[in-house]
């Protein structure tokens, strides 16, 4: 359990690498973090710089905290992020975020790597989530649980207004000014690190998830906890295999490979939300 102390202390490391102060964060899903070099003034701390930050062990996950400029705004890039399967405690994969609050961020932009579910879906396509469905939440883990912090939130926390609306009207306005092709809908987090098995794909679909993936949920829920506006987009890396009739397994490679090629639409995205929040 992490106290005011422990995020004071990971704020102050660091403030000691820079004198800028973010208004936004941002997180970097599995194959995304080349998007962190288009900041300016950039200025990168490694997770092992900042006391209590976790570290992921995944290849293609890269464990640095990057402060720059984006679109005149000075924003927080997490470039990697900690997963529950790395072993890692809920309370841990959040702190970063719990930290971006005590940084003084109001809004933040999470991104992941995912599986299409949704049939009008196809590997390279970018989707906003609007909604969530939390599978590990439903199997008893929450970083919320335990004592509440009265403090950074409240006890029992509505998600009905999570992806925030305005924000997301924004996205759809930048998108179509830049003729990026946006898709829109529901992700599904599971624990992970097994991809889905067919069948679990087709029951996936049936209760309404578009994507699925092994993150974000968690760093949503912490951000809505703290009141912070929340914004989140999935990279499309792969279609979710939904029948035994294949060769093909879905692999770590190709959805860093497919994630590369999206990280252009995603910059143009994001550049141009940052630009009017
Ligand atoms: N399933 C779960 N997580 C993922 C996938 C997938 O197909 N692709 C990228 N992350």
């Amino acid at each position: 359990m992490f106290t005011h102390d422990h995020y004071h202390e990971a704020v102050e490391a660091i403030y000691s690498h820079t004198n800028l102060r973010p208004q936004i964060g941002i997180v970097l899903g599995s194959g995304l973090g080349g998007l962190a070099d288009m900041l300016e003034e950039r200025v990168a701390i490694p997770y092992s710089k900042i006391p209590h930050f976790p570290t992921s062990t995944v290849h293609g996950h890269h464990g640095e905290l990057v402060i720059g400029k984006l679109a005149g705004k000075i924003v927080a890039v997490q470039k990697g992020r900690a997963h529950f399967y790395e072993g890692y405690h809920l309370q841990q994969v959040t702190f970063p975020i719990r930290v971006m609050h005590f940084l003084g961020i109001k809004t933040v932009i999470l991104t992941n790597a995912a599986g299409g579910l949704n049939k009008s879906f196809k590997a390279g396509d970018v989707m906003m989530l609007n909604d969530h469905i939390n599978m590990v939440g439903f199997a008893g883990f929450s970083p919320l649980s335990g004592p509440n912090d009265d403090e950074l939130g409240p006890r029992f926390v509505g998600l009905v207004q999570t992806y925030d609306r305005e924000l997301r009207q924004l996205t759809h306005e930048v998108a179509q000014k830049h003729n990026i092709p946006l898709q829109e809908g529901v992700y599904c987090c599971l624990a992970g690190p097994t991809y889905e098995t067919p069948a679990e794909a087709r029951m996936l679909r049936m209760v309404g998830a578009d994507a699925v993936g092994m993150s974000t949920v968690h760093e949503v829920v912490v951000a809505r906890h703290m009141g912070m506006k929340v914004l989140a987009f999935s990279s499309i890396t792969n279609m979710v295999i939904d029948n035994l009739d294949t060769d093909h397994e879905t692999n770590h490679e190709e959805v860093l490979e497919v994630g590369r090629i999206i990280v252009p639409k995603l910059i143009a995205i994001l550049k141009g939300v940052v630009e009017r929040i």
